[in-house]
């Protein structure tokens, strides 16, 4: 699909029309939009990103959307709903992350706009509690190469110095012994991923857990992926290490509503193990000429949609129908793995379950993306080493997908033999495969273009 394929069929907006349309006209430019797009992942061929992909399921949620869309839930005055919503969310991700079992807290959390909104107020938190309890200034956080750019982001914003602690190559697990060599006096936490994005592996949070309570740090875990599908899994009895608030030193963990927890876009929960860290980020102004202003997060206005459609989600699914769909899950990514296993040429990356990565020693491994490119496959890239990732999904349980996988990737991996005996480079490399040397100007004016392609209107409009 082209980048713009509307700009010729539908008028390309530059500026408020001056006049409105009728409301089912743009509902039938809007739907003709969604269908043309929804077929891309129906198939069950994407990785990632349609966690659900169900469509009565996304029925029910619009409706639940629908009723609280334009609540703003800051005004709780007017939406005790949403107190009750938000509370219960909370409270149920508490529930399933054994916050029963913390003795040294009074564990707590907030609902957020995604998983780098969690992680962002994670590290706020942190900031303002070290600042508050330590008397730290300028304070650094450590995260292994494998945590998601979002911890990157949150330090960047707020002035925090990151450290990143290299992983094994064998295991794709944090190194310990490098964080714990790299924990100083200005240390306010570090993190572990419960699954890490790229190989779908759990660091050793146990490990890690030891390691933040002996020096006195707070433990992230990330488990915006993996949040609301690996303590299903655990239920289920499949080999899934421990990573919540069981484990003594984790103080926060990441998990996303709009992933697997089936809600819609823009939902996670962020969940602490005392309060404290979280009502280190409140932020009050009460001196404010327009009245005494205060936001429990870094967000003003929220929409009470979203909130009640998590909700929704959450109490409509029961942990019956998150464990349901789980054990498809599971079984699907091992039927995939197995097909990946099956080719000595492939190689999947660490001990993943439901996310795993393969690459390979004897070819590019993105001839193999090329070559299921065209059949519908759409893989996320990894680099250094190049790899490939499948986060298995509802829509991958439907029946034939993981059958249609190996086949897929047996006719792939011939066709990457033969690209490599007649040294050809691989297309899709040049977008995801490593940038040798890192980041070069070309690269970065590259990005900036996709990025421009994505916000700029102008794009997309034929010359004056
Ligand atoms: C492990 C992990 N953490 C954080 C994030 C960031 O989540 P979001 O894209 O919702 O901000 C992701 C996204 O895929 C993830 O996989």
């Amino acid at each position: 699909m082209s980048d713009f394929p509307y700009s010729d069929r539908f008028t390309v907006n530059r500026v408020l029309p001056e006049r409105g349309r009728p409301r089912e006209e743009v509902l039938a430019e809007l739907r003709e939009m969604a269908q043309a797009e929804d077929p891309t992942w129906e198939t069950g061929k994407v990785s990632g990103t349609m966690y659900c992909g169900d469509h009565e399921h996304y029925r029910f949620l619009d409706e639940a959307f629908g009723l609280f869309a334009h609540v703003n839930v800051l005004q709780r005055d007017i939406c005790p709903s949403a107190t009750k919503f938000e509370g219960e969310i909370i409270a149920m991700a508490l529930d399933l992350m054994h916050a029963d079992a913390v003795t040294d807290g009074q564990p707590v959390g907030m609902v957020t706009t995604g998983g780098t909104g969690s992680i962002i107020h994670a590290l706020l938190a942190y900031r303002e509690h070290a600042a508050k309890h330590r008397g730290i200034t300028r304070g650094n956080f450590i995260k292994p190469e494998t945590g998601h750019p979002a911890f990157d982001k949150g330090c960047h914003l707020f002035g925090i110095e990151l450290r990143t602690a290299p992983i094994d190559p064998q295991t794709t697990q944090v190194d310990v012994d490098w964080v714990a060599n790299n924990i100083d006096a200005n240390t306010i936490a570090i993190m572990g991923s419960a699954c890490n994005y790229g190989y779908g592996t759990v660091d050793p949070i146990p490990q890690l857990g030891e390691l933040a309570l002996s020096r006195g740090v707070g433990l992230h875990v990330d488990g915006c992926l993996g949040g609301f599908v690996l303590p299903f899994a655990q239920e289920l009895g499949y080999d899934v290490p421990l990573f919540d608030f069981r484990v003594p030193g984790v103080t926060s963990i990441s998990a996303d509503n709009h992933k697997y927890g089936y809600a819609l876009k823009g939902a996670s929960t962020v969940l602490f193990r005392d309060k404290a860290y979280r009502n280190a980020q409140y932020f009050f102004l009460p001196e404010w000429s327009g009245g005494k202003y205060h936001s429990p997060g870094i967000e003003g206005s929220r929409s009470g949609g979203l909130i009640a459609a998590a909700w929704a989600s959450m109490v409509q699914l029961g942990r019956e129908g998150y464990r349901s769909y789980a054990k498809a899950i599971f079984e699907t990514a091992f039927t995939m793995q197995d097909a990946v296993r099956s080719h000595p040429e492939l190689t999947i990356m660490g001990s993943p379950t439901f996310c795993f990565a393969f690459r390979s020693d004897e070819f590019d491994i993105y001839h193999v993306a090329d070559a299921m490119k065209p059949k519908g496959w759409r893989f996320n890239g990894q680099q250094y080493p190049n790899a490939i990732h499948m986060a298995v999904t509802r829509p991958q349980t439907q029946p034939g997908v993981a059958e249609a996988f190996a086949v897929d990737l047996a006719a792939a991996v011939e066709y990457a033999k033969k690209k490599n005996a007649a040294g050809e480079a691989p297309i899709s490399a040049a977008v995801y495969g490593g940038v040798p040397g890192g980041m070069t100007e070309e690269a970065a004016q590259f990005i900036e273009g996709f990025m421009e392609q994505m916000l700029d209107t102008q794009q997309s409009l034929p010359p004056l």
